[in-house]
């Protein structure tokens, strides 16, 4: 498949070049564009981003390799990043991590044979206070989860819901 920027990325891509004194530091949102645009930022797409901003391939595959919140490949249309590590494991992030792959027929790592759903086991997303959690496509963290949560949120993905967004209340803002 080739890969080809529209005419409204590239407007968007050279407004993000305005504004940097160089070219390089603009490697990071570009990528977003692109990963916005294709879905992924398979290496097709990495090369693409590098002749568009005339940078080296090495270089924006070095950046892309780097964060794991650029897809590498195609992934399904939602992506659940469950965090496994320390404070989320204590309170039944793999508990959560096996429902999924249960309920979804994939093991982490798959995705659902619709395309709808990759599941992804990840380190700490920093929200260790609210374990056990997961993060919907590098967006929504959704908290405290249950395996009632679990099937709540699924469920509103498959019908094109977003997650709400939950406020979080700190121990400070509490009445003790
Ligand atoms: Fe899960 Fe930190 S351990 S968010």
């Amino acid at each position: 498949m080739a890969y080809e920027f529209t005419k409204e990325d590239l407007k968007q891509i050279e407004e993000i070049k305005s504004r940097y004194p160089a070219v390089m530091p603009a490697t990071l949102p570009v990528l977003w564009v692109a990963q916005n645009r294709f879905g992924h930022v398979n290496p097709d797409v990495q090369k693409l981003v590098a002749e568009t901003l005339g940078l080296p391939q090495a270089h924006v595959h070095g950046v892309a390799e780097f964060y794991t919140q650029y897809y590498k490949e195609e992934k399904g249309k939602h992506v659940l990043d469950v965090c496994t590590c320390l404070s989320c494991q204590l309170c039944g992030g793999y508990d959560i991590l096996h429902y999924l792959e249960e309920k979804l027929g994939i093991k982490k790592g798959e995705t659902t044979q619709d395309g709808m759903f990759t599941l992804n086991e990840v380190e700490c997303l920093g929200a260790c206070g609210y374990a056990p959690m997961l993060q919907v496509t590098n967006d929504q963290y959704v908290n405290h989860l249950t395996k009632e949560k679990v099937d709540k949120l699924v469920d509103s993905l498959k019908n094109g819901e977003k997650p709400q967004y939950e406020k979080i209340g700190m121990p400070q803002h509490e009445n003790i």
